[in-house]
């Protein structure tokens, strides 16, 4: 790699500060104007500094992977993030992410995740029945919930009821701290979100004390337990943090993905019927095993799809610590990168038909994703790919098992289903439908 050239990739930086944000964050099809004017890289303004967005499996192979070092994560998040989120593993680098990486690792993954399956099952058939009963229902707001009652029992050790509103009030209130500005008086949108992480913080120090008495097998329980070879292990304040960066990285977009596979199924009655046959062809006794799990092709071929065509984050930012050269442009240290899920996934070089809702591009036959490395990234990818997604990939086959097995659900007429990619991915009506008992 050159660093001999310094043109910088086309685009426009706009107004002086705020740059381009307004339209970044009001237009979705911000980065898809720009990509067609100027090409697979350009620059621009977001969030507080000059951006280079950079579209394509090989852009997402450089970021992702091969130039790992160029990059510091910790730099492409706002100051807002770094504050309420605290030292987790989102804003650690180098060998303290690492470490950390390793250790949370065991709670998320392989055996672990048997742990889990029946308090997932629990919860959602309590969903399923009060959805049923219910028969209309804003199923967006109500996914969100159930995947939140989901991870705070299991990460946050709470009690299902009470207890567990409380926790999803104070996490509401804080998650809107996010993008909110950061001045800090009782009073502010801010100042709420750091009283709120504060409670919730000193919750899960309470649990933690309890599971240091008395080990209990779930992901709380086994971040208390976690060690690696060398005898490391996390300490209280630790687990703290990196337990609630869990919740916040995982429940809302495990619903947007639910929520995308609810309305493609929905609209795609062919797809939903050879799906319906798949679960019907199991033999599954009561209960679910995760060995059950893993044999569900079709169903696994959809959520691809679903990743694919609606992914739950759009991308993900870095800060550039090592200027680089890529499609013959200079991308400058200190400046930010951008890459974007649908640069690749949107790709007809890749993917044939791109618009179309087609599970079957992942069959073995074809395994379209197979032709060119990283073309595939709703988890993202490489050293930093998604530690919750196996634990994620999980909790919806669970939900899509019963789902199938049970219900049926139509689109409500006359709502907006135009998707929305901020905070993740929405539909703008909340997803009205009719909930129903299926046989
Ligand atoms: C369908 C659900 C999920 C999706 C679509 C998703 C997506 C992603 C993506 C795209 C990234 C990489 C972002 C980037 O490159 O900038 C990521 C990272 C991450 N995700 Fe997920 N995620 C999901 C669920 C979860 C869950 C359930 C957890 C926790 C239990 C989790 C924890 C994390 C963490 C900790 C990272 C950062 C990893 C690191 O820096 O080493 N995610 N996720």
């Amino acid at each position: 790699m050159s660093h001999s050239a310094n043109l910088l990739p086309p685009g426009n930086l706009g107004l002086p500060l705020i740059g381009e944000s307004w339209q970044f964050l009001t237009d979705p099809n911000f980065v898809k104007k720009r990509e067609q004017k100027y090409g697979k890289i350009f620059k621009t303004h977001l969030l507080g500094r000059p951006t280079v967005v950079m579209m394509g499996a090989e852009a997402n192979r450089l970021i992702l992977s091969s130039h790992f070092d160029h990059f510091s994560w910790r730099d492409g998040w706002p100051a807002t993030f770094k504050e309420l989120l605290g030292n987790s593993l989102f804003l650690q680098e180098g060998l303290e992410h690492r470490r950390n990486r390793k250790l949370l690792m065991p709670a998320f993954h392989g055996p672990a995740l048997n742990n889990y399956i029946q308090t997932m099952e629990d919860i959602m058939q309590r969903y399923f029945a009060q959805w049923e009963a219910k028969e209309y229902l804003s199923w967006y707001d109500q996914l969100k919930q159930m995947t939140f009652e989901v991870a705070s029992i299991l990460l946050l050790g709470s009690e299902p009821g009470e207890m567990t509103q409380k926790l999803s009030d104070e996490f509401a209130k804080l998650s809107k701290g996010l993008l909110a500005v950061p001045l800090s008086f009782p009073w502010t949108t801010y100042g709420k979100a750091i009283k709120a992480r504060n409670i919730i913080l000193s919750h899960v120090q309470k649990v933690i004390e309890e599971r240091q008495k008395n080990p209990k097998n779930d992901a709380l329980g086994l971040l208390v337990q976690s060690q690696d070879e060398e005898g490391n292990h996390l300490s209280p304040e630790e687990i703290q943090v990196q337990a609630f960066l869990m919740l916040f990285a995982g429940h809302e977009t495990t619903t947007s993905m639910l929520s995308s596979f609810c309305l493609a199924l929905a609209q795609h009655p062919q797809i939903l019927k050879r799906a319906r046959e798949e679960q019907n062809s199991l033999e599954i006794a009561d209960g679910l095993t995760l060995e059950a799990l893993r044999n569900m092709p079709y169903l696994e071929q959809i959520f691809k799809e679903v990743e694919r065509l609606y992914p739950a984050v759009a991308g993900g930012f870095r800060g550039v610590v090592k200027p680089f050269i890529f499609n013959g442009y200079h991308v400058p240290a200190n400046w930010q990168v951008l890459y974007r899920s649908e640069g690749a996934h949107r790709d007809p070089n890749i993917y044939t038909n791109v618009e179309e809702f087609d599970p079957d591009r992942f069959s073995p036959e074809r395994a379209e994703n197979k032709k060119v490395e990283y073309s595939l990234v709703g988890f993202g990818g490489g050293p930093r790919s998604c530690l919750g997604m196996a634990f994620a990939q999980m909790e919806m086959k669970i939900f899509a098992c019963y789902l199938l097995r049970n219900y049926a659900w139509e689109i409500s007429p006359e709502q907006d289903l135009t998707l929305d990619p901020i905070p993740t991915l929405h539909p703008r009506s909340g997803l009205k439908v009719r909930f129903n008992r299926y046989n």
